[in-house]
């Protein structure tokens, strides 16, 4: 008899996001007229700016006529759309090639699928709370352990957690990990990290011989001059680390799915080997390439007017994102993120557990959020909310918060 992976045994309940749905659905049920405002999943909601819909639709109408039409993409991603986005990179003084740009349908695969290309007993390091992704697709893949109810953790995982005490930035382990996980702008925290503090964890990602998976997919939202964009404007950044980016929340796409995956030909492994050719190696094998009419309309973020128009719906987002940290700050939360991000972090009230507090939010304001522990165990008696919904609804969630 055939025998499932016994790994995803290893696996804790649903991903976080299809148990918070099913529990609104068995909500909204229950409560046909509940007039519900969801501030929980990071899915956006402005329409795709006129610059990409234009080229989308161009896009489309060559796919109608035989001279222009095309097939299968080039597995790691269009040139046209590979060197708009190391052009950019450049343009901020980062040093990345076109061929270093590796093209996908999002920064969620990428998170997810990157780890298939290290040694299957890796130590992996994460922070606590993290975006659930990093940590399940190694869960997947054997290097996890056990789960450890009492600690709410895999015996194997190194957890560095970013509490109020550190300012929600994680301290180096005390045990060598292989791969690190960073994300900032922070998801689910929305905290950033500064220059300084992002070179220190490149210098002893390099001192230590370990690779930092770094996720940028929130960069578009720092507004604040001392915040690094990428973790390529640190010196030696190319021998330590991988950078993944998204277009969902800088333009819009999580309907449409686009990403990209950067890694620098230097970085190498103890044996001398680049994973740069193992990541073009898995992309050619599994993946057929983005779409040709999705690459045109990501390559539209890159034209003047695309630029112009996407930085005028992340300011919309982070107008929402002001509302609500001011907004929950009058009401008497102790609240984090939101300047350079688009989620808001905020402590429970009243000691109240961060799915005790999704359930009140829920039943009493018909707000969704989402539960601080869903992203580890330092997220408990935390709660995020975030700034993708319409600035109409946001400003009733905020008013109901308040006379709640
Ligand atoms: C989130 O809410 O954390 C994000 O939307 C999840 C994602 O981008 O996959």
């Amino acid at each position: 008899m055939f025998k499932a992976n016994p790994n995803y045994q290893r696996l804790q309940g649903s991903y976080l996001f299809s148990t918070i749905a099913k529990k609104v659905a068995a909500y909204t049920e229950a409560n046909k007229d509940a007039d519900i405002i969801r501030l929980g999943i990071g899915d956006v909601t402005q329409p795709l700016a006129p610059q990409i819909i234009s080229e989308l639709h161009k896009a489309v109408d060559e796919m109608a006529d035989a001279s222009t039409f095309q097939g299968y993409a080039p597995d790691l991603g269009y040139e046209f759309l590979r060197n708009a986005i190391a052009e950019e990179y450049r343009q901020r003084g980062c040093n990345i090639a076109d061929d270093e740009i590796f093209v996908s349908d999002g920064a969620k695969s990428d998170s997810g699928n990157i780890q298939e290309i290290f040694a299957a007993d890796s130590k992996v390091a994460i922070c606590d709370p993290v975006y659930p992704v990093y940590v399940d697709s190694n869960v997947m893949a054997g290097r996890s352990g056990n789960w450890n109810p009492d600690l709410q953790r895999y015996e194997n995982f190194i957890y560095m957690p970013c509490t109020e005490e550190n300012n929600f930035t994680p301290e180096f382990p005390k045990e060598n990990p292989d791969l690190i996980y960073l994300c900032y702008p922070n998801n689910p925290t929305g905290m950033t990290i500064s220059k300084d503090k992002l070179q220190e964890w490149v210098d002893y990602a390099n001192r230590i011989g370990a690779v930092i998976l770094y996720d940028a997919a929130y960069e578009a939202y720092i507004s604040e001059p001392d915040v690094p964009h990428s973790i390529f404007e640190c010196e030696g950044a190319r021998t330590c680390a991988i950078e993944i980016r998204s277009f969902s929340k800088n333009a819009g796409f999580t309907g449409v799915r686009l990403g990209f995956t950067v890694v620098p030909k230097e970085l190498k492994d103890a044996d001398g080997i680049a994973l740069h050719s193992l990541w073009a190696r898995r992309h050619g094998t599994k993946y057929n390439g983005a779409p040709y009419i999705i690459q045109r309309a990501g390559a539209a973020v890159y034209m003047p007017e695309g630029q112009k128009q996407i930085r005028e719906q992340v300011a919309y987002y982070m107008k929402n994102a002001e509302l609500i940290r001011t907004g929950l700050q009058d009401a008497g939360y102790t609240v984090y993120g939101g300047k350079n991000a688009p989620y808001i972090w905020l402590k429970t009230p009243d000691q109240m557990t961060s799915w005790e507090f999704f359930d009140h939010l829920l039943s009493e304001v018909n707000i969704v959020g989402t539960p601080g522990s869903g992203f580890g165990p330092s997220g408990e008696h935390f709660f995020r909310l975030t700034a993708f919904g319409s600035y109409e609804n946001t400003v009733r969630a905020i008013d109901r918060i308040k006379k709640m």
